[in-house]
This record gives C-alpha cells, structure tokens and sequence, in this order.
C-alpha cells in the first residue's frame, strides 16, 4: 500500500476499513471527556462492552443456582459451570490454528509454564539441555532456571541462550542487548546440540522487539531432531495467525490479557499437540485434570482427561472464563485473517509517519512476515522525555529501560487517523527541542 502522511488520508482508511465498526464493542479510556490513543494492547487490552454482560449473567447464575450452577442451567440455555472451558475451544483453537482437543483456558502463563515444563522437560544423563532466547520475558527465565534446578542441574550448564548477532555480524551465544535473531541461528543450534537437547522453549513473538521468529521452521527443525518444541505466545495469540497443529508445535501456552482483551490477569491457555495425547504422559495432577465422566467417583489413582484438558489441575475461575469468553469471540467474529491484513496496514502506516524522524530507530523488523502489530522504537536521547510528552498528549504506549517505546496500534480497535495522530504529536515534540 502507498501511504499519505495526511489525516485526509487516514479518514479515507478508516472509512473503507470493513473492521471499524468493532472499535464501538470496546470501551476506550477517556481524560478529560476525550478519548485517549490507546496504543498499549501488547501490554493490557482494552474492555469490551461485553464482560460485563457475561459476568452478571454468572453472577446471576450464583445467585439463584448456588452450588447448581455446577450441573444446571434450566434457567437458561447456556452451558452448566462443569463443561464451561469446553465453550472457549472452539475459538481458542482458530486463534492458535489447533483442534478443539488441544487447547484448554486454565491458570496464567508462567503457572502453566511450569505445569508444561514438568511434562516435557524430562532430562537424562546424555539430553539435558534447554534451548532458549537470551533476553525472553524473565518469568519464563525464572520458570526454566528452577525447573533445571529441581532436577538437580546447573543452569549455567543446562541452558542454551541464543542472542542476536554481534555487531560483526557473527552468531553469539550469551550476550544480552535486545536484538533481532536470524532463524537460521536458532536452527543451527538446534542441530549442533541435538545430542544433548531435552527441549526447546521461547517465546513464538518477542516482547522487546516485536520479532515474530518463524516458529514453523523452527519447529520442522526440532521435529527433525526429536526434541519437544514449545512456544510462549502471550504476545503472539490474537496478533498473528498461528498454525500450531500444521507445524507439530508440542505444547504452547499464552495470557489473554493482552491481544485477546480478557481483563487483567485475565486466563491463560494451554496448548498440547495431538500426537501426545494418547501417551498418558507425567505430569503434575490435580482433580480437574481426571476424566470428567470419572471425576466424582474421587477414586484413588490419576487418570487424565483426554487432550489438552488432562493439563487442568484446579476448579476453574468461572468469573474469569465468562470473561475470557466474552472476549475472545471478539477476536474470532472479526476473524484472524482480516485482523491480520488491516494489522499490516496499521502497523505499516505507523512506520511510514515515524520514518520522517532520525532519532527514532525501529528496532522490530520491517518485514511484515517478521512482525505483529508491534513497533518498538529506540530513542536514544531523551527517549523518556518523548515518552512522557506522548503521555501528557493522550498517546498510551509503555516505555523499556534503557530507550525503548512500545507502541501497538490494534486492529480490533485503533484507527488510521490516531496513527496519524501519533507521527504529527512526535513532529511537534522535536519542532519544540529546535527552538
Ligand atoms: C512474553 C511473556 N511471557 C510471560 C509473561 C508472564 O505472564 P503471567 O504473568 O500471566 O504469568 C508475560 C507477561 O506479560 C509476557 O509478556
């Protein structure tokens, strides 16, 4: 697409956007009767009119059901509270391009980290070795390090981190300025530690960077290889069109607080490839994970649901699911493919309005296939002077120590003309440094 740096042009965009009616299904946080340009869905997004909805009908179900909420619904035609998770799947498994017996909502991301670790992260004397990004979210840092100190290993040892190349342009291992990866580095040591790798974990979409890394490849290698392969989607579900069960991902799991607009703390996910289903693999067991059919028999003796659900351990938070549900049918109504082609174009537009300014560097790739909605721009100097300038103008991003800005215009909700907005607030900003 050509772009024009114009709010004519822009309004011609959001005219023509067969999305831009979603915007109205979310509430926009408002100073001073004005809307603000919300550009912080990588980080919390925003409410949709629905959750409120769907949380008083649950409410109302507790009120006059009680404990039958649980088995009865004759008050209405939606689903009792015990097969509740079952009416997320079928949306859960479009968003992460999965069958409905690989996903299960459950817990938070780093609680089902470790659950998913404790399965797949089983160590022997000769494969031991974890495989990871140097510089991914630290919860899943500290998720691997104490999973390798369970099992009685050295971290130092036992992790494999790879890092953006040097400035030479060599493959490094271990350096930690936040930077691109080339795939290729990451599949070269996949093959080169083969011998000696129990597991692959990283995130499919870098929180820092914005790097979308190309988890088919990645995978296809590992699968090559044997080694279980799994994804921390928390910036990539809702985003990017994923293709989990095509690409033979193992397990994967993800917030949906961020693109999928769940609330905060809103419920996690866990994906858990059909190939493993009927292994009756190890994990760590809780009743909620024991086939539904046997549940209240309350035998002794573990037996796991089938699919992904055998990864449940505790009663779910219903309050959270009515939410999460709520939310995440947004997202498959609009339909990940055309949320994906206006993403492109959004993300596309704040790149050409930023591209005027020198001192901002776009450190996420220019490449669409190598991003989501996503840009992190590195301001150098005065970088949280920029920062806070946007925030006293209504523009809500986050700031990175050292420089960093995150912005993500989002498709379900932001338009062309607060895009816009954002380049002519930042011309203003260095207009008023020259003077
Ligand atoms: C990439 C990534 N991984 C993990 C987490 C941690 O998620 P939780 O606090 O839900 O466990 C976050 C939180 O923002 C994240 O961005």
């Amino acid at each position: 697409m050509t772009y024009e740096n114009s709010p004519a042009f822009a309004q011609k965009l959001d005219q023509q956007d067969p999305l831009r009616h979603f915007r109205d299904r979310f509430h926009v946080p408002q100073r001073a009767g004005k809307p603000l340009t919300y550009l912080c869905g990588n980080s919390l997004g925003l409410q949709p009119k629905a959750v409120r909805t769907a949380l008083d009908q649950e409410l109302t179900t507790w009120q006059n059901l009680g404990v039958e909420g649980w088995f009865d619904r004759t008050e209405s035609a939606e689903q009792p509270w015990l097969g509740y998770h079952n009416t997320c799947k079928e949306a859960l498994s479009q968003l992460v391009g999965g069958e409905p017996s690989e996903v299960c909502p459950m817990n938070a991301l780093t609680v089902n980290l470790h659950l998913l670790l404790a399965t797949f992260f089983r160590p022997t004397e000769k494969k031991y070795k974890i495989l990871t990004i140097k510089g991914d979210f630290p919860s899943d840092q500290y998720a691997l390090e104490t999973h390798v100190k369970h099992h009685g290993l050295n971290p130092a040892d036992t992790l494999i981190e790879i890092a953006p190349r040097s400035s030479n342009g060599e493959s490094t291992l271990g350096e930690s300025t936040p930077g691109l990866i080339h795939t290729t580095d990451i599949q070269r040591a996949i093959t080169e530690n083969a011998d000696s790798l129990a597991v692959i974990w990283m995130s499919g979409l870098n929180y820092y960077t914005g790097q979308v890394y190309n988890m088919a490849a990645i995978a296809e290698t590992a699968q090559r290889h044997c080694i279980p392969v799994g994804f921390d989607l928390a910036h990539a579900i809702g985003n990017v069109p994923l293709r989990l069960h095509d690409w033979g991902v193992d397990f994967a799991t993800w917030c949906s607080y961020k693109y999928l607009n769940g609330g905060p703390g809103a419920v996690s996910g866990v994906f858990v490839h059909q190939k493993h289903h009927e292994q009756n693999l190890l994990r760590l067991a809780g009743w909620w994970g024991y086939r539904e059919d046997r549940r209240f028999e309350m035998a002794p003796g573990f037996l796991p649901a089938p699919g992904a659900d055998g990864w449940q351990v505790s009663t779910p938070n219903i309050l959270a699911l009515a939410s999460h549900r709520a939310a995440i049918t947004i997202s498959t109504e609009a339909g990940i493919t055309a949320l994906r082609q206006k993403s492109e174009q959004l993300t596309g537009f704040l790149e050409y309005v930023l591209s005027p300014f020198e001192e901002i560097q776009i450190l996420t790739p220019d490449d669409p296939n190598q991003r989501g909605c996503q840009l992190s721009l590195l301001v150098r100097k005065r970088g949280k002077e920029l920062f806070n300038y946007l925030t006293q103008q209504g523009i809500i991003g986050d700031w990175r120590e050292p420089d960093c800005i995150r912005l993500a215009p989002v498709p379900l909700y932001n338009t062309f003309e607060e895009v816009w907005r954002v380049g002519a607030i930042i011309g203003d900003f260095f207009k008023k440094l020259e003077r």
